[in-house]
């Protein structure tokens, strides 16, 4: 399947030489919903601005639908609708026209039922005639939502759309996001809530210092990256890792009355079942037994900073 977006060893350099992106490539199939996950300054929203002609590139190659963003602009354009992450509009244009006038600069025949629809979805139609600066931050915000999807674009780029908003614009950003991919709209989302990425993404990209470090199916990151734990707790302090069970690598839980063993979820034996008769081989008088997996955080957090999640027990979910 040729992919509806196709990014080939994109660089940018911003004046004064500084690199952020240094070589991203990246394919993106139609109907996908990728989440790119980043820390401060990691160049998301230059990756974003380049492929929406915000922003030049240096190098590269990006195409839309098969429309390359230099040569064929006009047609790429006309394809991709962008939430930017910083409030853009007009403070003393109405909400109404705000939204119209966008579809028409994608050069769109005027459709105000669409709009009335889109405005609805967002729950800004009691807001239609009031100007963009009588509205709070979160209202511009879904303006900005309404903004991009007013000329029905095939390709959607969220950037951070639900920075600072409540948990009700965040929900029904999240069902808008599951109505357009049903409706086959491809979207690049950036967020740092990684339970949001966990809760909508199909594919997570994580990015640092402008390098895409991997580009994978959110399960099978879990799945692959994801360790497990063990908790075993015993009716006693045990005061110490008994010697007899020291060829199993287990840590000493904080309440001193048990045992956590830390075990890849990928490897053909666990490990568990030795353990546990190695418990019972011990005389130690098993009370309860808790499992954990690594969350997305854990990963993201062990990909962007030296340490490894699975090395910190504590913080586990
Ligand atoms: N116009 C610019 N001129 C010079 N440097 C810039 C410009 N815009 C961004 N940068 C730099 O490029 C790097 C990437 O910035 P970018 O805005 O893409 O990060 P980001 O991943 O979107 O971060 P955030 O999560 O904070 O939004 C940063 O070091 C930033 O300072
Ligand atoms: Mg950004």
């Amino acid at each position: 399947m040729t992919p509806i977006l196709s990014i080939q060893d994109l660089r940018k350099s911003y004046a004064g030489g500084f690199e952020a992106l240094k070589g991203v490539s990246l394919d993106i199939h139609e109907g996908e919903i990728l989440a790119l996950l980043g820390p401060n300054g990691a160049g998301k929203t230059t990756l974003i601005s380049t492929i929406c002609g915000i922003t030049t590139m240096t190098s590269g190659q990006v195409s839309v639908g098969g429309h390359d963003i230099v040569h064929d602009f006009r047609a790429a354009r006309s394809m991709i609708g962008l939430v930017p992450q910083e409030v853009n509009l007009e403070p003393f244009e109405k909400v109404w026209n705000t939204v119209r006038f966008s579809r028409g600069l994608f050069g769109k025949p005027r459709n105000d039922a669409l709009i009335e629809q889109i405005l609805r979805k967002l729950s800004l139609w009691d807001k239609k005639d009031s100007t963009i600066k009588e509205l709070s931050g979160g209202m511009k915000r879904r303006v900005l939502i309404a903004k991009a999807l007013s000329h029905e674009p095939r390709v959607l780029f969220l950037d951070e759309p639900t920075a600072g908003v409540d948990v009700e614009l965040r929900k029904d950003m999240w069902d808008i996001v599951a109505e357009l991919k049903a409706d086959g709209v491809t979207i690049i989302l950036t967020t740092h809530y990684i339970e949001e990425a966990e809760a909508i993404a199909d594919r997570v990209g994580v990015i640092n210092h402008g390098e895409l470090l991997l580009v994978e199916e959110k399960s099978a990151l879990i799945a692959r990256m994801g360790q497990k734990q063990i908790e075993v707790q015993f009716g006693e302090p045990l005061g110490a890792v008994p010697a007899s069970l020291a060829r199993h690598g287990l840590e000493l839980g904080q309440d001193g009355q048990s045992l956590i063993y830390t075990y890849d979820t990928q490897a053909e034996r666990t490990g568990i079942t030795t353990l546990l008769n190695d418990v019972a081989q011990a005389g130690l008088v098993l009370r309860d037994v808790q499992t954990r997996q690594s969350s997305l955080e854990d990963i993201f957090v062990g990909l962007v900073s030296d340490r490894k999640p699975a090395n910190r027990p504590g913080e586990m979910q």
